[in-house]
């Protein structure tokens, strides 16, 4: 199976957001996510709005969620996002509480947890137990320079793992590349289709170079 794209809309506002999807990256992308910093800027009615414009595109609310997981995840899945975040730092009583709210609420949401610093894989196993089997490993925005081979060892070893694995930051057409061979559930690109001259094209770009690399 070849990795969906997802667009990680990390603008400040969602006018902002909706400039992007225009054009038509909507239409190209697979997954729609709300970025940590679209919903830290403008509030949870992001996720909410989002799923009233596109009551059928899949949907992520990436929040993050690292304490209060009943609340927090409360707060997002009044949007009914397809996907909600949750840190691997989480306690795992935060984790299960995300998880409680989720069946609570009869939604078919997953909780995918977002992979920086320190985890370890004895911890995926217990996340797994918890119906944590997503996982999205992160190459810090903040980070100078691409991903490293260790980080890429990172992925392939994680694929061994029966879960679906995603993969994220500073991901652009040209180092989509280096994910070749992995059986990646979803790439998901920020900067590389916001920022370019003309996001659909470069969306459309992605998407055609994914189909490449994995087939159809
Ligand atoms: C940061 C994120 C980013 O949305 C994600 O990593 C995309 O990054 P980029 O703009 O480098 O493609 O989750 O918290």
């Amino acid at each position: 199976m070849k990795p969906l794209l997802q667009i990680a809309l990390d603008e400040l506002t969602m006018e902002n957001a909706l400039k992007v999807l225009s054009g038509g990256v909507d239409e190209i992308v697979d997954i729609i996510e709300c970025g940590t910093v679209l919903i830290g800027s403008e509030g949870r009615k992001v996720v909410q709005q989002m799923r009233e414009r596109y009551p059928h595109k899949k949907l992520v609310a990436d929040f993050k969620i690292a304490d209060s997981g009943k609340v927090m995840a409360g707060m997002l899945l009044d949007g009914k996002p397809d996907y909600l975040t949750v840190i691997c730092a989480a306690n795992q009583k935060t984790m299960k509480a995300v998880v409680d709210e989720i069946k609570d609420r009869n939604l078919t949401t997953e909780a995918q947890m977002e992979l920086y610093g320190n985890w370890t894989f004895e911890e995926l196993e217990q996340w797994k137990k918890i119906g944590i089997s997503h996982v999205v490993l992160h190459h810090s925005v903040d980070e100078k320079g691409g991903w490293t081979q260790k980080e890429l060892d990172l992925v392939r070893k994680l694929c061994e793992h029966d879960i679906h694995v995603t993969v994220t930051g500073g991901i652009s057409y040209e180092s989509i590349e280096l994910f070749k061979g992995l059986p990646i559930f979803c790439i998901i690109a920020g900067r590389s289709i916001r920022k370019a001259e003309n996001p659909a094209q470069e969306a459309q770009r992605m998407k055609d170079r994914i189909i490449e690399i994995w087939g159809n």
